[in-house]
């Protein structure tokens, strides 16, 4: 395109998107599909990044143009957004320094630089520049998927519309946390409540609440801040060091956060996080904890991920605020995978500028060991987001003991204690006994099934499910796909809170998911230990579900080859492969499953990394490796798709032999496999 052209057509683009946005908000009559409109957007957004100097002044990308939809599109994250693990003590401070030099394989006492930071108590954002130019903003969502907030992004004074300096890469995403400061968040409820409506509880709700609103003008008008402090997509690097790349982000006009400093030491990395707990009082905003990050990107690189946080960082975690008061009642709630819960009911009370009625009692064995029961007086705690715990009894309050059911409280059942496979130790949480004929565990794995991190159902929660659930009309999840087939009978659209566009809608957005990725199809089953992270390291081990579920379903014993291959990759467990045999081996559960596939296609995962020389190869290595831990090796073997394995087979196509190697050498030899050194395994990867 040449430059004239694009003139051209931005100019164009600005009158379609406009006449559109006019036929749709005043006229209530688009004549455009949201797709088109998407469209016209997406190619304005293309140019202006090719030719950011055309951009118009009336560009539709600078307005506070609006979402067609009513809701949200989504935004694949190009590079996930990851979460952090937790430290709450100063030695847990310390065993992450030490796992992080065990990982390089480097002597106890290397000095590896680490940043902290404070820890913003916000929601993170996503933004993507291109040439310079804002083109997209994203929430995070469940890591690999965000909402497209733009519109309300664009608003916020302290997100540049284009970069300030020119050493910026030509693609450039910048994450950081949106947040409201504490001057702002009581001007604001203030003003809330005069208006009639609920104040918001704090000011991490109070910004999630203003950048989700469908109108970008209520976001405009919020008092919304942006930290910079992480990166995802880049076409260069952006420094050799976390703290170089935060001075960069500086110069090209994001917020950054003073208070980060660079420490040789665990004391140093805890004197600090004391001191910003100190200051915490007075910062001015909503903190809960310090970041810490290995500075040097190099080695941030070598340690890479587990799971779903990144190896290199930490949040070190405030500690818990308390207050006490009265145990109303002892409730017990039958989880999906059947556990019963303890609930305490609580006389409801500020902890932390939360009101909080609810804490949880764990288990029986916590019941005991606390001696609490209804009518007395407790210490409670709340830290985060984590659901507040009760600590201990202040007063008695004389009723006797609390009898903890035998018998699940939803169906009678039997509710026992599962002994653990592997220690032979009873476990401490008692379990229904009656799978999926517990209403409770039904409806529980439904609402799991349509979440979010699921599959993602809009309109279906927990309230529609109950009813569905209750009337008979769905208590499996295949149900859920044959609704609309059945809705003459049903007849939706009659019934009380619903009418014939929000019927639609549900029956859309059960369309919308007849397909569905690996992982969040197998995250949906709601199997024990199978989280979004064990699911997404499956899928993409597997590749298909056919050939997953299969797998699953060879697997005899513990000679089985498909065993042996699940308990090879790096992060799954035996709990988590026990728990997957357990699950598909059960002829319920695959008539279940072949029920849903009836409806349902699931897709191929994406394979990681096809480019290199060892994906979808089978390594293994022996002997003592010197260039980096066993762990590390792993690790990256898997980072460049090849397979680790424990054992050598006619199946294995190189082993990796250190010093002291023994009987699998011997055995690799003899079946005339690849033998490499350590550098030579290196040289191939690299
Ligand atoms: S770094 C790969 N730095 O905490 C590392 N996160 O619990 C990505 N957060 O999702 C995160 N302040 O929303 C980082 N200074 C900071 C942060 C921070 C707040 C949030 C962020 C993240 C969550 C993890």
């Amino acid at each position: 395109m040449t430059e004239d052209e694009a003139k051209k057509r931005l100019k164009a683009l600005a009158m379609e998107i406009r006449i559109a946005d006019a036929q749709y908000y005043q006229d209530d009559a688009p004549a455009l599909s949201d797709a088109e409109y998407d469209a016209l957007r997406q190619e304005n957004a293309q140019i202006e990044a090719k030719f950011p100097h055309l951009i118009r002044k009336d560009s539709p990308s600078l307005a506070v143009g609006a979402n067609p939809a009513g809701k949200f599109g989504k935004i694949k994250h190009a590079v996930p957004m990851l979460s952090l693990d937790n430290a709450f003590t100063d030695q847990d401070v310390e065993d992450f320094t030490m796992r992080i030099k065990r990982f390089l394989n480097l002597p106890e006492n290397t000095v590896i630089e680490f940043t902290a930071e404070p820890k913003i108590d916000g929601l993170s954002a996503s933004l993507r520049y291109e040439n310079g130019v804002l083109v997209s903003g994203a929430t995070r969502g469940d890591g690999q998927v965000g909402e497209d907030v733009t519109a309300n992004l664009r608003t916020l004074a302290t997100i540049p519309k284009k970069l300030s300096g020119a050493d910026w890469p030509e693609v450039l995403e910048i994450r950081g946390e949106v947040y409201i400061d504490h001057a702002n968040f009581d001007t604001m409820n203030a003003e809330q409540v005069k208006a009639g409506k609920d104040a918001y509880k704090n000011p991490r709700n109070a910004a999630a609440g203003s950048l989700r609103q469908i109108d970008p003008e209520i976001t405009a008008a919020r008092p919304l801040k942006f930290f910079a402090y992480t990166w995802g997509e880049i076409s260069a690097p952006l420094s050799d060091t976390q703290m170089g790349a935060v001075a960069a982000m500086a110069r090209w006009g994001f917020e950054t956060n003073s208070n980060m400093k660079v420490h040789k030491s665990p004391a140093e990395m805890n004197a600090h996080y004391h001191e910003i707990e100190a200051a915490r009082p007075g910062l001015g905003y909503d903190i809960d904890g310090v970041v810490y990050k290995v500075n040097d990107l190099a080695l941030q690189d070598r340690l890479g991920f587990i799971s779903r946080a990144p190896r290199w960082a930490i949040a070190h975690k405030f500690p818990a605020e308390k207050a006490i008061t009265k145990i109303n009642d002892i409730e017990i709630q039958v989880g999906r995978t059947g556990a019963l819960t303890p609930v305490a009911k609580l006389e409801p009370i500020t902890v932390g500028g939360v009101v909080v009625s609810n804490a949880t009692l764990h288990n029986e064995d916590e019941i005991t060991r606390l001696g609490v029961k209804p009518g007395d007086m407790v210490e409670i705690q709340r830290a985060g987001d984590v659901i507040p715990q009760v600590l201990r009894v202040t007063k008695d309050g004389g009723n006797p003991p609390f009898k903890y059911p035998e018998n699940c409280p939803i169906c009678d059942a039997p509710a026992v204690n599962d002994i653990d496979e592997k220690t032979g130790r009873v476990d401490v949480v008692r379990r229904c006994t009656n799978g999926l004929n517990c209403p409770a565990q039904a409806v529980e794995s439904l609402i799991h099934f349509v979440s979010r991190r699921a599959f993602d159902i809009d309109g279906m929660g927990s309230k529609q499910i109950e009813v569905f659930y209750d009337k008979g009309l769905v208590t499996a999840p295949a149900q859920i796909f044959t609704l609309q087939s059945r809705n003459d009978d049903i007849k939706l659209e009659s019934w009380e809170g619903w009418g014939e566009t929000s019927a639609r809608n549900l029956f859309d957005a059960i369309n919308a998911r007849r397909t569905i990725d690996f992982d969040k199809f197998l995250y949906a089953q709601g199997i024990r230990h199978i989280g979004q992270g064990n699911a997404g390291l499956l899928a993409k081990h597997y590749l298909k579900w056919d050939k997953f579920y299969e797998a699953i379903r060879s697997i005899e014993n513990d000679e089985s080859p498909a065993w042996i291959e699940l308990m090879s990759i790096d992060g799954v467990g035996p709990g988590a492969a026990s728990s997957l045999r357990d699950f598909f081996g059960a002829k319920n559960n695959q008539a279940m499953i072949n029920r849903l596939l009836d409806h349902v296609t699931v897709m191929e995962a994406e394979a990681p990394s096809t480019d290199s020389a060892v994906s979808g190869k089978t390594v293994v290595f022996t002997g003592k490796l010197e260039r980096f831990s066993r762990d590390e090796a792993k690790a990256r073997a898997q980072s460049v798709g090849a397979k680790v394995s424990g054992s050598v087979s006619a199946k294995t196509d190189y082993l990796v032999a250190g010093p002291g190697a023994g009987s699998k050498l011997t055995k690799a030899t003899s079946l005339g496999i690849d033998i490499l050194t350590e550098d030579e395994w290196l040289d191939l990867i690299n």
